[in-house]
């Protein structure tokens, strides 16, 4: 393989990653060349394997993508409202760094499940990274009012004041979630499931106009999904779309081509075919 043809994702932990899959089948149905890989990094490690790998491209994941936006030369104005970056682009021998998290969540919600977020009350558990490289997709998606809740409350405030909008945008730590009320939309960007350890949230904080969304996806997302469902929430969805849609664009910025995402997501998801058909 070409080095010029080379991307990778890098991360830890990185074995259980989809995102080679999903550009394999990207890669087939576009007919385009490539060779995408997973690598374990950690803080300490990330730019060096970075250099070494040789990629074009790259994604970054868990917890590397504020050491990914530190190292761009060059970012998107996206990718600095998040303060992180999950894909690199390869400017010469420097990088360029953009943030398709958001847009691909906004993507899997609106036109893969039909939730309409214009005008809703948003709840946004957790203030870490991938809480905010959700954050501003959201608001530009029109959501009335989005409260930030975290474990640590110092979290929260920064990442409100960093989306600049007083009023729209609220801070609270998690002893305030009984008295917020009923959300439209409730979001679990926290980490805190992947331990298998939820945090006890109210019931009173959905209904049965209510979805909820959990960023992590399979084992991950199921305790969260089990108390939304329990909740009332009609929609109960895990990350799966998201990872779908932020891969493609992902890819289009990589290779100037927007793959289908929804046989990709039908396949992973276990009603397709289209990731086991062979090369
Ligand atoms: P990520 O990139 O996944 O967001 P992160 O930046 O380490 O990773 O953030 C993890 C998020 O999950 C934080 O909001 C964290 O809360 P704190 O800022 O208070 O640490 C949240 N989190 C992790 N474990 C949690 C738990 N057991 N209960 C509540 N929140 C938790």
């Amino acid at each position: 393989m070409p080095m010029g043809k080379r991307y990778a994702v890098f991360g830890t932990p990185i074995s259980h990653s989809q995102s080679p899959r999903i550009h394999a089948a990207f890669a087939r149905q576009t007919g385009i060349e490539l060779d995408y890989v997973s690598i374990e990094a950690g803080h300490d490690d990330f730019a060096a394997k970075l250099a070494a790998s040789g990629a074009q491209g790259a994604n970054v994941t868990l917890p590397l993508k504020e050491d990914a936006f530190a190292l761009c030369r060059e970012t998107s104005e996206r990718a600095r409202r998040a303060g992180a970056v999950n894909t690199l682009i390869r400017d010469g021998d420097g990088w360029r760094g953009d943030n398709t998290d958001g847009l691909g969540l906004v993507r899997d919600l609106t036109e893969r499940h039909g939730l309409d977020l214009r005008e809703r009350r948003v709840l946004l558990l957790g203030a870490g990274g991938a809480a905010r490289g959700v954050a501003p997709a959201l608001l530009d998606a029109g959501i009335s009012a989005l409260f930030v809740v975290n474990r640590t409350p110092e979290r929260a405030d920064a990442l409100a004041d960093a989306m600049g909008e007083p009023g729209r945008v609220h801070a609270r730590g998690w002893d305030a979630l009984p008295a917020l009320g009923e959300f439209d939309l409730l979001v679990n960007a926290t980490s805190a499931t992947r331990g298998g350890a939820l945090p006890p949230l109210p019931m009173a904080l959905a209904g049965l106009r209510s979805a909820a969304v959990d960023l992590s996806y399979g084992e991950a997302a199921v305790a969260f999904l089990a108390w939304a469902r329990a909740a009332g929430c009609t929609h109960a969805m895990d990350g799966l779309g998201m990872l779908v849609e932020q891969a493609a664009e992902s890819f289009l910025l990589w290779h100037g081509v927007r793959p289908e995402t929804d046989p990709v997501y039908a396949a992973l998801n276990g009603q397709g075919d289209a990731l086991v058909t062979a090369d």
